[in-house]
């Protein structure tokens, strides 16, 4: 595990890009933090370093629980906030983007752990006052500990 100190939104967002970077096909990022806690920004961050180039339209729109970005590779980013249930999940068809060709970002990724595969990259993002969050790194899995490790 790692944690930073973020003192900004773009220091959230050029730490996500690091990250971004290293990600693969196939990779999964779950976000978890309450409202405002940076999930979103962490999210565009990761969007710039796989390659997505217009990263300000990654947003959080209401009602829409996938949207894909095209990158380097592409990102598949899930805002489950207003998900009730893993059946609405599943008539997405979440298994054919988090096993798929692109990378997988899900905010509110607490709400389907019995979704998650065993292996994914858990990332916590903490209030600490009104522009200092704190983001925790937890890696599931040998791949994702050693991503962490060369942040
Ligand atoms: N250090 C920081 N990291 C990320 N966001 C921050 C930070 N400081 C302030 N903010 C602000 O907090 C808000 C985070 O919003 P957002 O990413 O949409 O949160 P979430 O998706 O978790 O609900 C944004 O308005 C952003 O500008
Ligand atoms: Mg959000």
């Amino acid at each position: 595990m790692a944690t930073f100190l973020s003192r900004s939104p773009a220091q959230t967002k050029a730490l996500a890009k690091k990250i971004g970077k290293l990600l693969g096909k196939g990779d999964i990022v779950g976000l978890v933090g309450e409202l405002g806690a940076g999930k979103t920004v962490f999210v565009q961050g990761l969007a710039g370093g796989l390659g997505v180039s217009s990263t300000e339209y990654v947003r959080s729109p209401s009602f829409v629980l996938l949207n894909i970005y095209q990158g380097r590779l592409d990102l598949y980013h899930f805002d489950l906030y207003r998900l009730d249930n893993l059946t609405e999940l599943e008539n997405i068809g979440y298994k054919e983007y988090f096993y798929g060709q692109g990378v997988t970002a899900i905010e509110w990724a607490e709400k389907i752990v019995p979704a998650l595969p065993a292996e994914y990259l858990r990332i916590e993002l903490y209030h600490q006052s009104p522009e200092e969050r704190i983001v925790k790194l937890i890696p599931k899995g040998k791949r994702y500990r050693e991503l962490v490790n060369r942040i």
